[in-house]
């Protein structure tokens, strides 16, 4: 710090600080920041439970809770016992709930993910009759359910995603026949929210709302996922169709492309490394900007809390407000019930 009578250079100028000036005319934003009611009363940013979307997996069958590895406190349940994390997110008012589903059977196709008696279809009915007022989003992709780990189908080595647009506005209409309060397309082929709009419609679904995840990258923060999800690879990789992490101007192609399309919320993923790309849509985008923090985000946190590196709650909260801060306005995030509480209490 200089001190009074002290010469020092920046790139642009030289400044001499006087001693009158320290003492009258010094900017003092601390006095905003003197006590509680001031910093609560000029904060810019909040986060909120109603802002927090909670991911659930959902498996067939009826066994017992099985415990995700790489996700401290992340478990993948059956539909009975999905129905307890549904009242706990009612009870804590979350925004809503994020299905993904665990078949019994993968084929090439990924067929279990449009059967109406699937997990995901299940879970949505018991949830809506339990909780009817709880929103429920339902993911839409076939990596879960295939056989191969793609999103799509495949010819040969190539991922064929308008062969696979039509099964995805299947899955999509299955969904929402089961009561969802949203579809979300994950794949990130070309075009696939023009055609889950239009199947959507036919069926009479025209109040569906599309959560679309437009603004996907290839990115490795979605491992712990694919364990969670039981959604590895075979072969290859998603870099075909997930977006270039070194691309920004790319989002807003991608964003305004979703928008014309008529997607109702506009996602990106993952949040805390793509701030700029958040703050970027909010800016251009004509619809709510969603962003989901994914796996790798969590469990990141979650670690270095177990190791006693970081205070969990500190971080955690403060990844969501950054997540807001930069634009989003609701958040996908495995935090969402564990910060709820912490949220009220401030
Ligand atoms: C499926 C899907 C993925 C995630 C959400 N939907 C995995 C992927 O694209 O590989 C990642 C979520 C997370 O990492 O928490 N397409
Ligand atoms: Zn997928």
């Amino acid at each position: 710090m200089a001190k009074p009578g002290e010469t020092f250079e920046t790139d642009r100028q030289t400044l001499e600080i006087e001693e009158r000036e320290m003492t009258e005319s010094m900017d003092r934003p601390q006095r905003l920041r003197q006590n509680a009611r001031w910093r609560a009363l000029v904060r810019e940013t909040t986060v909120q439970p109603s802002d927090l979307v909670w991911p659930l997996f959902v498996k067939a069958g009826s066994e017992r809770p099985t415990p995700v590895t790489s996700m401290p406190g992340v478990e993948q349940r059956c539909v009975d016992d999905v129905l307890e994390l549904a009242e706990r997110a009612e009870a804590l008012g979350l925004g809503g709930l994020l299905l993904f589903g665990i078949p019994d059977h993968k084929d090439e196709r990924g067929s279990s993910a449009w059967d109406p008696d699937g997990p995901v279809p299940a879970a949505i009915r018991a949830i809506k009759k339990a909780t009817p007022e709880l929103l429920v989003w339902a993911d839409v992709c076939l990596c879960e359910y295939t056989s191969h780990g793609h999103c799509g189908l495949l010819d040969g080595e190539r991922i064929d995603g308008d062969a696979t647009l039509p099964l995805l506005a299947r899955a999509a209409v299955e969904y929402a026949r089961a009561g969802a309060d949203a579809v979300a397309p994950s794949d990130m082929f070309d075009g696939r929210v023009a055609h889950i709009r239009e199947a959507l419609d036919e069926e009479d679904f025209s109040m569906t709302p599309i959560v679309s995840y437009a603004v996907k990258y290839a990115s490795s923060l979605y491992g712990p996922f694919r364990d969670a999800a039981g959604s590895s690879l075979v072969h290859g990789d998603r870099r075909s169709h997930q977006m270039d992490p070194a691309n920004a101007r790319e989002a807003l192609r991608e964003a305004w492309l979703d928008s014309a399309e008529d997607a109702d919320v506009l996602m990106v993923k993952p949040a805390s490394y793509y701030l700029d790309v958040i703050s970027a849509v909010r800016r251009s985008a004509d619809r709510p900007v969603a962003a989901y923090q994914v796996s790798g985000e969590y469990s990141m946190i979650k670690a270095a809390a177990a190791n006693g590196w970081l205070d969990e709650r500190a971080v955690a909260v403060e990844s969501l407000l950054a997540i807001r801060r930069a634009g989003a306005d609701c958040i996908v995030t495995y935090f969402a019930p564990d910060v709820a509480p912490w949220l009220l209490e401030g």
